[in-house]
């Protein structure tokens, strides 16, 4: 059975990574940018391991020079979302990619994405919010940077603020000040953390960030005293199987920690990360959770369940959700 039609709730959403490569093929033809090395034959993106693939990332969005461009970005995106059973999703912006920090021009083009999504909602029944990213690689200085543009712009639809990127750079402790920056503003916390780095790294980000949601957090499977406070604590993990499988976080589906992991009482939810990066979508994510661990229908929709009560939007966008 296909799980396409079943409502879902999608939690870890690159907006840049939604991206279909077609898309920006689109835009680098039209604007003269030659990023033709970042494709294969068939038009998917190439990629070697997953530093390449955060240079592929980055040479994509070369091509999304102006909020018209996130506007139209975001239609795209959310076309895909909501073709999949997607009613409410929650993705990840970055400043630096959207006038490099500067607050006025982040204005501009969030005001952009709020007219995609605005559209989407009456047009395709998805909702969306966002979630003000920094990126690790680019230094705790450029957090802050990210952190401000977040805190300016807290609001109905900028509701989190989390970090993205290159996870063995740098300690979580060394971007302290930044979500301590976007906490004090209001916005909710999420950080990716146990996607490439070990359960030091998603304890020291629980330490030192006190995240309410962990993006991947899949390698605190190696210290069940570690997803022992995970599930004390009510931590939410936005996991993302698919994306592991294809960047070889993890070797197989049958080897995802994701059925271990709530076995063991933590709250897990699911998501794509970057689907066409890692040619998945929502139903082929709960396609093959039922296929490799039996999950049922209960089981999946206790996911989506999970997954809008640890979304960062109000009770009232809830409601109108559920
Ligand atoms: N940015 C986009 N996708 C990512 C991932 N899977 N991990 C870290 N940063 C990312
Ligand atoms: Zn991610």
């Amino acid at each position: 059975m296909s799980y396409r039609a079943m409502p879902k709730v999608e939690l870890h959403l690159h907006l840049e990574g939604g991206a279909p490569p077609a898309f920006i093929r689109g835009l680098a033809k039209e604007k003269n940018i030659d990023i033709s090395g970042i494709f294969d034959e068939q038009g998917g993106y190439l990629y070697r391991d997953f530093e390449h693939f955060l240079q592929v990332y980055e040479a994509a969005c070369t091509t999304l020079t102006g909020p018209e461009e996130f506007r139209r970005l975001t239609l795209a995106v959310l076309e895909e979302s909501a073709a999949h059973g997607v009613v409410y999703s929650e993705t990840f912006v970055s400043p630096d990619f959207c006038g490099g920090g500067d607050v006025g021009a982040w204005r501009e083009y969030l005001a952009a994405m709020v007219e995609a999504a605005d559209e989407a909602e009456r047009t395709m029944g998805i909702t969306l919010k966002g979630i003000v990213t920094c990126i690790r690689h680019m230094g705790p200085e450029q957090a802050k940077t990210a952190a401000k543009c977040a805190a300016e712009t807290k609001g109905d639809f900028i509701v989190g603020y989390g970090m993205a990127g290159a996870e063995m750079v740098g300690r979580p402790g060394d971007f302290a000040y930044s979500f301590d920056m976007a906490r004090e503003a209001g916005l909710r916390i999420t950080c990716h953390a146990g996607e490439w780095g070990g359960p030091d790294m998603v304890a020291d980000t629980i330490r030192d960030l006190a995240p309410e949601r962990i993006g991947h957090g899949i390698n605190a499977i190696k210290d069940l005293a570690l997803v022992d406070q995970i599930a004390e604590q009510g931590i939410v993990l936005e996991v993302c199987p698919g994306s592991n499988v294809f960047l070889n976080a993890v070797p197989s589906w049958e080897a995802h920690p994701i059925a271990k992991l709530r076995d063991r009482g933590v709250k897990v939810t699911v998501s794509t990360d970057d689907p066409p990066f890692f040619h998945t979508t929502m139903t082929d994510e709960f396609d093959m959770l039922a296929r490799t661990f039996g999950w049922e229908e209960e089981v999946l929709s206790e996911l989506n369940q999970t997954a809008l009560d640890a979304a960062f939007c109000d009770d009232k966008t809830k409601e109108a959700v559920a």
